[in-house]
């Protein structure tokens, strides 16, 4: 069969693919190693889907690294993933360099660790003019937070008498997202087999195509992004309307 890469369209590529990966642990489990080894094969995973998403032209991509639940894993599970953290920056910002990658987070940061903060900022920085693919890792992240740290801000805006109430609207509460400016995902990728959202981009996928699959995330790669890009690309997105609508 030939490769998914040359069966997408690229002229419908979707402009944002999110991602919630996940399986790290049932896949190191059935390797007979600690859960930490999952999340650093998980690593790989990531590397191989940014140059995919790069390489066939998705302008943002936006996976779900850590969430705000994730804070009540075992301590030694929650370090691990931090110094992870802090080693993937450090390893791959050249590369990411290379291919020409921005780096922007969404989340809670500031409960981020000093040190996670202060590499993630540094990455961000150095990767700043790039104007390829915007890499959006969700850390301490829960979409939940996300609409409810919009809503104090905007009701305090209010107050403050910069917008009148009467104004509010989609744009204008997305505005308070923390994924302003970015358009809302086409496609949301869930691995492991689990049929579930889990707190992630809750207003931002209102409209999303939602692509489950049975693999888990460290057996995960670009290939697999392209076959999940192309399964979209066979589906009718009507918005609400009915098939006669649609202009082809
Ligand atoms: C879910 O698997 C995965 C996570 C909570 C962490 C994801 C982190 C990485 C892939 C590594 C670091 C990321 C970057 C961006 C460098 P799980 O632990 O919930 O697996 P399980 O459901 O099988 O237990």
């Amino acid at each position: 069969m030939e490769s998914f890469r040359n069966r997408v369209d690229k002229n419908n590529i979707p402009k944002h693919v999110a991602i919630i990966m996940d399986g790290n642990g049932r896949w190191a489990k059935k390797h007979g190693k600690a859960r930490v080894y999952g999340h650093e094969s998980g690593v790989e995973s990531v590397r191989s889907v940014v140059e995919g998403a790069g390489e066939i032209g998705i302008k943002h991509l936006t996976l779900y690294a850590f969430s705000t639940e994730n804070w009540n894993r075992p301590k030694n599970e929650v370090d691990a993933l931090m110094e992870l953290l802090v080693h993937a920056i450090e390893m791959e910002t050249k590369s990411l360099m290379k291919n020409n990658v921005r780096l922007s987070t969404i989340g809670n940061i500031e409960a981020m660790p000093p040190k996670v903060k202060e590499k993630l900022n540094g990455c961000i920085d150095a990767l700043k003019l790039n104007t390829g693919l915007n890499l959006v890792l969700a850390l301490s992240y829960s979409s939940k937070w996300e609409i409810v740290n919009a809503t104090k801000n905007l009701v305090r805006d209010a107050i403050d008498k910069k917008i009148k109430p009467e104004k509010i609207n989609n744009e204008l509460f997305e505005s308070y997202l923390n994924t302003a400016g970015i358009p809302d995902p086409e496609l949301l990728i869930r691995t492991s087999g689990e049929y579930r959202i889990s707190n992630f981009l809750l207003w931002q996928i209102a409209y999303s195509e939602l692509y489950f699959t049975e693999k888990l995330w460290p057996d995960f790669r670009k290939e697999d992004l392209f076959e999940a890009v192309f399964d979209f690309q066979t589906r009718e997105r009507r918005f609400g309307k009915i098939s006669e609508q649609l202009i082809s």
